[in-house]
């Protein structure tokens, strides 16, 4: 057995392929699950010179849930919808940064409609009004979300570590509660060492994850201090209490299907149950801009205040946060403003 082999299914010559754009973190640990459950690999990554690090080194993952790795030859990559072989597709999954879905999703919708057959579009982003995006060029039907509460750190080019993993991944459909055709996906994810299930209460997991990142990832990347921190002093706390009140405010107006009855209860299961496990990490938001990356604030911070925009509730600290974000990627990349 070839190291690579090690802890994997043998691919079958009638396997599907799994199709995931975006080679960063999420989508290199969900590739290592779909390998070892015997699923093909193909990634749609963006255009650079040379051979990609995943076809010269193969794909490999460390951390919590296991080691897995994948062959060089094992791993497909193409840098354009267009420039993909003709492949044998049962999912894609969105592996990429929200910042890039308006370029991205009319690419995918028209490669989408080239399948022979419908397939599911599984948005494995944080924040709110992803699915929409793609639902706005795709059948809404066909587009599912994941709620990811499993930390992934792109360690290399080609390496993934999972360093924390509180939940079972949710996929669910915001627009269809037709679940069978996601439940393969969720199975193979499972079997390759991640917790997933399909989930009937996606738009309560999403606003979870949504309420999770929006309490600590702005002010975590604002103040540079971590997760933990944040907890421990009385003016981060009450921004962060604010937030929640104000993210609940707009949930009821909205009628949104919500996990607690108010950001009271939240906050107990918040300081209590979900904050300490990741009180030592760092606001992946600080390092988009330490990098100069675009950061999600707009999904985030930003979608709480187009709601409550859209159903008249006041959010101004979502809207300071959401102003203080851009204003430090405006100093981190003078260049894009
Ligand atoms: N990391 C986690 O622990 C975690 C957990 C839960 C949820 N999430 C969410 O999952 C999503 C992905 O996060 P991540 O940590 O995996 O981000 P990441 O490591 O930055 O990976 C995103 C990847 O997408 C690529 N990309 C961007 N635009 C593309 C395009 N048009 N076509 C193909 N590839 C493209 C990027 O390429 P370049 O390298 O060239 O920029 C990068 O490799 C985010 O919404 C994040 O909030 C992350």
């Amino acid at each position: 057995m070839s190291e690579y082999a090690e802890g994997a299914m043998p691919e079958t010559n009638d396997a599907k392929t799994t199709l995931i754009i975006g080679a960063g973190a999420v989508g290199l640990g969900l590739a290592s699950c779909l390998h070892r459950a015997g699923r093909r690999i193909h990634f749609v990554v963006r255009p650079g010179p040379g051979p990609h690090p995943l076809e010269v080194r193969g794909l490999r993952r460390t951390g919590i849930l296991g080691e897995a790795r994948i062959a060089p030859d094992a791993v497909g990559i193409s840098r354009s919808f267009s420039a993909l072989p003709r492949l044998d597709i049962d999912a894609i999954l969105v592996c990429t940064k929200s910042s890039a879905n308006p370029e991205l999703a009319p690419a995918l919708a028209s490669h989408w409609r080239s399948l022979p057959q419908p397939v599911p579009v599984v948005v494995c982003q944080n924040g709110w009004g992803n699915a929409e995006i793609f639902a706005r060029d795709l059948p809404p039907e066909h587009v599912a979300s994941a709620s990811i509460l499993t930390g992934f750190r792109r360690s290399e080019d080609h390496a993934v570590e999972i360093t924390v993993h509180a939940r079972a991944i949710q996929i669910g459909c915001l627009y269809s509660g037709e679940l069978q055709s996601l439940e393969p996906l969720c199975a193979a994810i499972d079997a390759g060492g991640i917790p997933c299930e399909t989930s009937a209460s996606i738009e309560a997991d999403l606003g979870a994850k949504l309420l999770y990142n929006c309490l600590l990832n702005p002010l975590g990347a604002l103040v540079g201090v971590p997760y933990g921190r944040l907890g421990e002093e009385a003016p981060t706390r009450a921004i962060m209490e604010a937030v929640a009140q104000e993210v609940f405010a707009v949930w009821g107006a909205g009628r949104f299907q919500v996990h607690w009855p108010d950001a009271e209860r939240y906050l107990e299961v918040f300081y209590a149950d979900l904050l300490p496990p990741t009180a030592d990490h760092e606001s992946s938001m600080l390092q988009d801009l330490q990098a100069g990356r675009p950061t999600e604030i707009d999904s985030l911070c930003g979608a709480v205040v187009a709601l409550g925009q859209k159903f008249q509730v006041a959010t101004p600290v979502n809207s300071a946060l959401l102003e203080l974000i851009h204003a430090a990627e405006r100093r981190a990349r003078p260049d894009k403003t």
